[in-house]
């Protein structure tokens, strides 16, 4: 597949894996990925299994992320972690504003910002996601709710850093649910998306940035997805827990 852009596709593995688990998924996808040199691959376990999952795809193509981090360096700030301890575990990529952190643990645009400059401080890559609700969409709100996320999450930023930003395009009603935004849906919201960013920054800056698709991608759906002009790449939850469907999602799409 020819693109503008370099695909990103990561695994975001949310809250599963126990550290025996990880590294059985780890082994496996490092196998079967090891060609893959078309699409940068990403893989978000949880924190418990970065220092193990580190160490098991050394020198191999699959880069570590992480699902969250604190916009605070260091102190009392019980449950946190940050930048430099993921650093520890060659951690190169951090989602943020995930809209389960939105919705459970009230994450708001303004925080988001800031964790976006503390990881790009940290020389780190933030993968941004934003996203309507179901409701959203159904009022009509689909765009000026994306217009203030991409506003509010990324206003901290130079237009350095928004070049070496992900952003992910996540419609809520799509995340878990086997509903994926229809080919037209997702060109239309990503290239809106895109718009927002040449307004905010300049075109040229809008052009370099990679905006994910998630929501429900699966091998089946990932070529078509993959495809569209301003889809740089994937997010995903449910089909990344298993090394078969997220290969073959990446194999899917080169
Ligand atoms: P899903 O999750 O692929 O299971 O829909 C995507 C995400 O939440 O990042």
């Amino acid at each position: 597949m020819n693109k503008e852009r370099k695909l990103i596709i990561a695994g975001n593995w949310k809250m599963n894996k126990t550290v025996a688990e990880a590294l059985d998924l780890a082994a496996g996808l490092k196998l079967e990925l090891a060609n893959v040199k078309e699409v940068d691959i990403v893989v978000c376990p949880p924190y418990t299994a970065l220092s193990e999952v580190s160490k098991a795809i050394l020198d191999s193509n699959i880069r570590l992320g992480a699902q969250n981090m604190s916009e605070h360096n260091v102190g009392a700030y019980t449950g946190e972690i940050a930048a430099v301890m993921l650093k520890e575990f060659s951690v190169r990529y951090v989602i943020l504003g995930h809209s389960e952190r939105r919705q459970y643990q009230q994450e708001s645009d303004a925080l988001i910002a800031r964790k976006a400059l503390a990881v790009h401080r940290a020389a780190l890559k933030p993968i941004v996601c934003i996203g309507e609700t179901l409701a959203e969409r159904e009022a009509g709100q689909t765009e000026q709710v994306l217009s203030t996320q991409v506003r509010g999450s990324l206003a901290e930023l130079d237009k350095e850093q928004m070049v070496e930003t992900v952003v992910a395009y996540e419609p809520v009603w799509a995340i878990g649910t086997g509903k994926t935004a229809s080919p037209a849906q997702a060109q239309e919201a990503h290239a809106f998306i895109r718009r927002v960013l040449a307004g905010m920054f300049d075109e040229t800056v809008a052009r370099k940035v990679r905006i994910q698709y998630g929501g429900s991608v699966k091998p089946a759906n990932a070529r078509e997805l993959m495809s569209l002009p301003d889809v740089d790449g994937a997010l995903v939850g449910g089909a990344a827990l298993e090394a078969r469907s997220f290969t073959d999602i990446i194999k899917n799409s080169i």
